[in-house]
């Protein structure tokens, strides 16, 4: 394989669960608009097919049913839409129909171009009647042009000679996908959109739609350019336009469709139609060959910026490529969006955000492109005031309480126990947000945004925690692991509680005398004495420890209960959380995902390595890793504790769970958090990367498979690019002032090259 040209392929399955995943690992977005991989022609009746196409952050209301509807239960819930459909294409070859069910298929291939930022597919066909054609389509959701999604069909012909006809659909007619028996994806289906007008206009079609309940609107807009192209005419009803164009081939020729499509909010722009009519001329403006170069120029930028490379191990290494690939196609560029844990690649989650964009997204864009992490905390910014209104609905008398799971802010989550009730996303948050602040020191941001939501949501703690017997103890919350739920003192919600209320108050000490710090504090009337609680319930929360196993229990109550055998769980059980009541996997020492583990990643200083190392230890004979969020953690700590060859193992499947389908969901979407999650298992995990208030710190180690890798860090305005090889590892200035790190624990100057020993 050759490293340069950065490609998945894949030789195309016709069963549909291959079809299905595939639609998901070839999707195309760019954190705006993503399109679902379906064949343009269509599957056969009998096949099922997520056809869909997103919007980051457009949503509508469903009602959530509680079958007891105990006060403050959340009875609405929000989901990503699917839009209209603009990838529906059907080519005909005088009589006969293009399809990958009849006739006969060749050849056939398909990929993602990493570089490039498009997909491909290529198929030689010979249809029922003999005719042979060599068709290529490529697919972009432009980075250029965040509103773009393009088609592009080359067809060549082999032995035929005749008419061409192409049926090109625009069709606002769409559902959602469900599922009543999969708990992770919606539950039934549902009309949200309503088509209110379909027209053409100068050749293109426009179609705008409303949503049922949350009073949004939607445009799209679709042009087709056919070569040679002889005859046009529409078909339009209230719902959908049909464009059908003619060209006539000689055996030996090529002719060439390209499908431009633009969309557009109203969440974002004000008068949808006039904007989507203005993006289309935009699109038209350029040529599609200066699109995709505009695509690759951003693209490399981004790699410059955030490349990871194995050296000695080619297929884990376009798989960790293909993970950082979806990073970028994910996110939202705007505050109007966040990352969902499918990306804008399916339905799974409803396309909710949950912790994953905090704790397991952040973290890698922070640390390469820190003006999207910006963006994603000022999506949590614009819904302030919703968190504030989720908090009194929880009964609270100050502060704010992050939704568990969201889109435009109000809690989505139906089952409280392991949804609502996780307050440790606002931890997560304030975490995000000092992490943010240390790798930028952007502090005018921290005073004007970041700085409110923090003591916003430090407030909660001390209203949700109390003293007791002198320590500080947070009852009734859930922590991150989903099997084990309303407990008292969840380690790692005291542990990310106190780390929250201590930089509050390191915050207000080093930003209030800046004139944006002071108005916010007039605005939220933050009193000094506030922060001298915020200090005092810190230096005495209670983090549970038990003296005999030496390690931190996860909860007051956990070490009480029944053990259970993992091994001895048949393999058809898993994920348990499909197979097992809820209250069942309560009572066990059961975890889903890293939870105490989790905690000694990101709050390392809290605990002696010994501790983790027992911790570790014990938490890992009773963890499924049900979630993909799971393994990913478990790299990284068992690196830190020196279990090198447990740590590469972990990596080595959790890198590769989309795309090998290990957890068989994929085709409800890929794994965002697992994907962010992989990044940090091989810089924060093998590199030993972390980003602290003292600094940036390294502690590189070397699989043993490997005979190097390499990756770049974005810090306070410089770049640097670390080289571990076996011997030694590397650090490279690549712009900015010299800048001092600490590697294994000694602390060094970086003017433009610094070589350290391996240890
Ligand atoms: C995990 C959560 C996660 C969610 C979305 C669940 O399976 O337990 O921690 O936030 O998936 O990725």
């Amino acid at each position: 394989m050759d490293k340069n040209v950065i490609y998945v392929s894949s030789d195309i399955k016709l069963d549909n669960d291959s079809l299905l995943l595939n639609e998901s690992l070839f999707h195309n977005a760019n954190g705006y608009i993503g399109v679902r991989s379906a064949f343009e022609e269509g599957y056969p009746q009998g096949y099922s097919s997520v056809r869909g196409q997103y919007i980051n952050g457009f949503y509508d209301f469903s009602q959530a049913k509680q079958a007891e509807n105990l006060y403050g239960l959340v009875q609405e819930k929000q989901t990503m839409l699917n839009v209209a459909d603009t990838q529906t294409i059907l080519i005909h070859f005088d009589n006969e129909v293009f399809s990958m069910f009849e006739g006969t298929v060749i050849k056939s291939r398909r990929w993602v171009d990493m570089e490039k930022g498009t997909t491909g597919r290529h198929v030689v066909w010979r249809s029922p009647q003999g005719k042979e054609v060599d068709i290529t389509i490529i697919r972009m959701a432009s980075f250029h042009q965040l509103s773009l999604f393009t088609i592009e069909i080359l067809i060549k012909s082999i032995n035929f000679t005749g008419d061409v006809m192409i049926e090109s659909y625009h069709n606002g007619k769409v559902t959602n996908y469900f599922d009543p028996a999969d708990p992770r994806t919606a539950d039934e289906g549902f009309h949200y959109l309503q088509p209110n007008s379909c027209n053409i206009k100068y050749g293109a079609s426009y179609i705008t739609a409303k949503t049922s309940k949350s009073n949004l609107e939607v445009c799209s807009c679709v042009k087709n350019l056919l070569s040679g192209e002889s005859e046009r005419q529409f078909i339009v009803d209230d719902n959908n336009a049909l464009c059908q164009m003619v060209t006539s081939m000689q055996s030996g020729e090529t002719a060439k469709l390209i499908k431009y499509c633009v969309f557009a909010d109203s969440l974002r722009v004000s008068d949808v139609s006039a904007h989507a009519a203005a993006q289309m001329k935009q699109a038209l403006s350029v040529s599609l060959s200066e699109l995709y170069q505009l695509q690759a120029d951003y693209l490399s930028e981004y790699w410059a910026n955030c490349r990871v490379e194995i050296e000695g191990d080619d297929e884990l290494n376009t798989a960790l490529k293909y993970n950082l690939f979806q990073m970028i196609q994910s996110v939202s560029k705007d505050e109007h969006g966040n990352i969902g844990p499918k990306g804008l690649s399916g339905e799974g989650y409803e396309g909710q955000y949950f912790w994953d964009s905090e704790m397991y997204i952040q973290p890698f864009f922070t640390v390469t492109n820190a003006s999207i992490s910006k963006k994603l905390i000022s999506n949590r910014y614009e819904t302030l005031e919703m968190a504030k209104e989720n908090a009194c609905r929880l009964g609270h008398k100050k502060g704010a309480l992050y939704p568990w799971r969201t889109i435009m802010g109000k809690e989505c989550s139906g089952y409280f126990p392991a949804g609502s009730a996780q307050y440790h996303i606002n931890g997560d948050i304030a975490h995000s947000i000092v992490k943010y602040y240390l790798a930028t020191k952007d502090v005018d941001f921290i005073a004007s945004e970041g700085a409110e939501i923090i003591f916003e949501t430090a407030r909660l703690w001390m209203d949700a925690g109390n003293f007791y017997k002198g320590a500080f103890h947070i009852n009734d919350v859930t922590g991150p692991d989903e099997y084990t739920c309303l407990v008292n003192n969840n380690y790692y919600t005291n542990a990310i509680a106190q780390y929250h209320l201590q930089w509050a108050a390191k915050l207000y000490y080093s930003l209030r005398k800046l004139p944006a710090f002071k108005r916010m504090q007039k605005k939220i009337q933050l009193r000094n004495e506030e922060i001298s609680e915020f200090k005092k319930a810190a230096a005495k929360m209670y983090l549970p420890y038990d003296e005999k196993l030496k390690i931190n229990p996860q909860d007051d109550s956990f070490l009480q209960k029944k053990q259970w055998d993992i091994a001895t769980i048949p393999k058809r059980n898993f994920p348990l959380l499909l197979h097992y009541h809820p209250l069942h996997l309560y009572r066990y020492q059961v975890c889903k995902q890293p939870d105490t583990v989790l905690a000694h990643f990101i709050l390392e200083d809290a605990q002696s390595l010994e501790t983790m190392r027992n911790s570790f230890n014990y938490y890992e004979k009773c963890t499924t890793h049900d979630s993909s969020l799971s393994g990913c953690i478990f790299s990284i700590v068992a690196a830190k504790i020196g279990q090198r060859d447990k740590a590469f193992r972990y990596f080595g499947s959790s890198t590769k769970l989309d795309l090998l389908d290990l957890h068989r969901n994929t085709k409800d979407g890929i794994h965002t958090a697992n994907m962010g999650g992989n990044y940090m298992a091989i810089v924060y995990g093998f590199g030993g990367f972390r980003l602290k208030e003292s600094g940036i710190c390294f502690a590189p180690m070397l699989p043993k498979r490997w005979t190097g890798y390499r990756f770049s860090i974005c810090y306070d305005e410089r770049r640097i690019a670390i080289h571990v090889g076996k011997e030694k590892c590397k650090f490279y200035l690549e712009n900015g002032k010299a800048v001092s790190l600490t590697v294994y624990g000694k602390e060094h100057l970086l003017e433009s090259k610094l070589t350290i020993k391996m240890a």
